[in-house]
Formats: structure tokens, sequence, C-alpha cells
């Protein structure tokens, strides 16, 4: 569910005409409807105190998603923790009012400052990713005089199936500790004197719109837990990473309630507290792009209706094949022709597409847009490619707005660069 409707067949969001933000704020711009953002916190945090009775939950927004100020800080008013993947996102969680006791810290290749600043900021957990990783976080803790708190993200080699980008638990990708490298991993963790093993952690990728890849997993993690307690090795947390899916294109992926049940099924038994990284599923749908038509052509097969968003701005399309539905701001009759259409933007190459054969009804230059489901992975993953400045973000809040980042100007575009000495004078 979301707060983005027709009302008197103009387009809402929340007690918005999202054509007042484009033509006040221009376009492209991104919209986030904050009561979407509360809705989607409150029905997934409901779901695990309702349905997982085995231990505590924490909610740990993983804000690679849309790490604006804004979004971070609602969250963080509701009580949510973070999920972190780099000092950026660290220090961006701090700022915009998490504590560190409810950070967690993923990924790869935490770099030795980047475990520092950690540490500095007395996060909850660290979750360790290889044996080269923990080697150094175990000699950063000791030359602080600290221990600290981690949890192994392990490789469960179970298909996700979501699509090969985004899926991560198989072998076959980067992400974890060989499942069966795991239980050593755990023994030179607990003979460390730098770090703590307190959990056991994963996540096996995004979009999932299926529960047993999920049950198969986590049923081996505790599987896992159980073998680490008999070594003496006392886990009693575990973190479940993200994933859950959303509709994107009538998808009906699990409701919160039924994952938190079946969490419940596969690891109440052991008692453990839990903590959970969702980012898609609060955000995604709490925001859109909204864009204008620039040009509509003429094909020989096809038409092109040429729109001022292009790849750099919402690059899910072409990156992942991702579907995200494309509505006009007027809502046009169910019975109005609609002919199979590209909506491409102005960038020069041909994966500049937001979709491609899409039905759609007859557009004219000046035409807004609206790109839906386009919270999550949208305004973070924005580059400036051909020169193009970073769109603005907009909060709708009732019947309020604000900006919550403006348009980059093409002057502090330019400004960024520094031309060496010798290209200065003359
Ligand atoms: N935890 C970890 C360790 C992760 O790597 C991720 C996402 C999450 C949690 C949150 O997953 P979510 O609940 O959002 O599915 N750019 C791609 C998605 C990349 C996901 C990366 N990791 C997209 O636009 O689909």
């Amino acid at each position: 569910m979301n707060h983005f409707e027709y009302r008197r067949n103009l387009l809402h969001a929340e007690d918005i005409p999202v054509s007042r933000i484009a033509k006040e704020v221009g376009t492209p711009v991104y919209v986030y409807a904050e009561a979407t953002l509360r809705r989607h916190y409150e029905v997934f945090s409901k779901a695990f105190a309702s349905h997982y009775t085995a231990g505590r939950a924490s909610i740990c927004y993983a804000m690679k998603a849309n790490s604006n100020q804004a979004v971070i800080a609602t969250f963080a008013r509701l009580g949510a923790g973070a999920d972190v993947v780099s000092e950026g996102e660290l220090r961006r969680a701090l700022a915009a009012g998490i504590p560190g006791e409810r950070i967690v810290f993923s990924g790869v290749g935490k770099t030795r400052r980047e475990m520092a600043a950690a540490l500095d900021a007395g996060i909850a957990q660290f979750n360790i990713e290889s044996l080269p990783e923990l080697e150094q976080l175990n000699e950063v803790a000791l030359a602080m005089g600290r221990r600290a708190r981690i949890s192994l993200r392990v490789n469960p080699d179970v298909d996700a199936r979501t699509h090969a980008k985004i899926a991560t638990g198989k072998k076959e990708n980067k992400f974890g500790i060989a499942w069966s490298h795991s239980l050593d991993a755990y023994r030179r963790a607990a003979a460390m004197e730098g770090v703590e093993p307190v959990s056991v952690d994963l996540h096996i990728g995004s979009q999932l719109t299926d529960l047993e890849p999920f049950r198969l997993a986590f049923t081996k993690i505790g599987g896992l837990i159980e073998t680490l307690r008999d070594e003496g090795i006392d886990i009693r947390h575990v973190d479940l990473g993200g994933g859950l899916g959303i509709p994107y294109a009538g998808e009906e992926p699990p409701h919160p309630d039924d994952y938190a049940r079946m969490i419940q099924q596969t690891l109440g038994h052991l008692g453990c507290d839990i903590t959970l990284e969702p980012g898609r599923l609060l955000v995604g749908n709490a925001g859109i792009l909204l864009t204008t038509v620039i040009y509509v052509k003429e094909g020989e097969d096809k038409d092109f209706v040429i729109v001022d968003a292009a790849m750099n701005d919402l690059i899910r399309p072409t990156l992942y094949e991702a579907h995200h539905e494309i509505v006009p701001l007027w809502r046009a009759e169910d019975t109005a022709p609609r002919r199979p259409v590209d909506i491409v933007g102005p960038v020069c190459e041909t994966g500049d597409y937001l979709a491609v054969n899409r039905p759609m009804p007859k557009l004219s230059a000046g035409d807004i847009l609206a790109v839906c489901s386009a919270g999550a992975y949208g305004a973070v993953l924005s580059s400036t490619y051909n020169s193009r400045p970073l769109v603005p973000e907009v909060m709708v809040r009732g019947g309020h707005y604000a900006v919550i980042r403006p348009r980059q100007s093409i002057e502090d575009l330019i400004a960024m660069d520094v031309l060496p000495p010798w290209l200065k004078s003359g």
C-alpha cells in the first residue's frame, strides 16, 4: 500500500497534487510520501512484535536503499537502527540521529579507517565477511583497547531466485564466508582477544518474492548455531539481512506477517534475538520519479517517448531489467487506446530507457509522467553522466512538502573539478 493515488483523476502524493510539485520544483524530481515510509515501518515492526516471540527483534534500515537524511531521520524517530556499508553511511546514520548502538556494519571491504570510526561510534556489531577482514578488525580493536562485537556473515549457498545481479547467497557470489569454512572461522574468532563473536549473519539477496529460499537459508543457519553452541560458542543473536520484495508489476510478495511467522517457525526454538535489515521494503513504494515528456518521435516500428529523466537518474530498468509502472499525472480513461512505446531519456546510450514496449495512452510533449516504486535504489544510484546534475528530492507530509535535496546546479557540477596549475593561467 502507498499514498500515491488519483483523486478526481489527478495523481496525488498524500494530499498534494504532484503536478504542483512538478511545477514548483521542476522535473525530473523524486517525491517521497512520509506516510508510506511510516506505514511500512510500522507494518514490519508490528509483524515481528506479534509473530516473533522467541526474542527481541531489531530493525536496522538498510540505508543503501535511500540514504537521504530526511528518510533516515524519519525512521530514526520511529526507533529504527541502521545497516551501514561505508564510513559515509555510518556518518549519515549518526547525523540523522541513529545511535551507534543501533548500527550494524555490513560489506565485504571494510577498511581500517572505517573499522576505527565504527568502533569509536560504539556500533552494535560488525558483520565480517572473510578471515583477512576478521584478522584486521582484531588488530584494529586491540590497538584501540577495544573488543568488537561481531557476527560472521556466512554464505549458505542458497538460490534466492531473484535477478542474478542482486542474488548474494550462492557460493559463486563474493559475499560471506564459504559455508564449509564457517565453523572454523568461528573457532578462530573465538580465540581472538579483540573480537567477540555474538551473532551469525546472512543476506541471500534482494527483491525475493517467495519465502522458500529464506526458509532454506534460515534453517541452515539454525543448524550452524546449534553446532556452535555445542562447541561452547554461545550464539544468542542472529542477523537475517534484508531482501523481502515489493510489488513492482503485480507480484505478490509475502506479507511481513508471514515472513515473521516463518522465522519464528525456523529459528524460534533457539531463543535468539534477531536483527533485520530491510531496505527496499521500507522505501521502495514510498517514492516516485516525475519526468516530463520532451518529444514524441515516431519510428518505423514503434514510437519513442523521450523524457527528461534518464538512466543516470534511475538506472534500475537498464541495470536489472527492472519494471517500474509509469503513469500519467492525469488518469487516462480505462477505455483510452494504448500503444506500446519505448520511454527513453536523453542520454547517449542504447541502454538509456525507463521502459521498453510499454503500452501507454497517447502522450504529447509537456505531459508529465510518474515512474512508480522508485523510492529504493533510485536517487542513491544516480550519477551525473552526460553532465546532467543530480535531481532534487522532495518529501510530502499530508498537505505539505519540503525539498529534502535541492537540484544540483551546473555551476556546482563544474566547480567539483580542479584545473591543474599548468592549465590555470593564460
Ligand atoms: N543487508 C545487506 C547486507 C544488503 O547487502 C542489502 C542489499 C540489504 C540488507 C537490503 O536489501 P533489501 O531489503 O533492500 O532487498 N540496487 C539493487 C539492490 C541491491 C541490494 C544490495 N544489498 C536494486 O535496485 O534492485
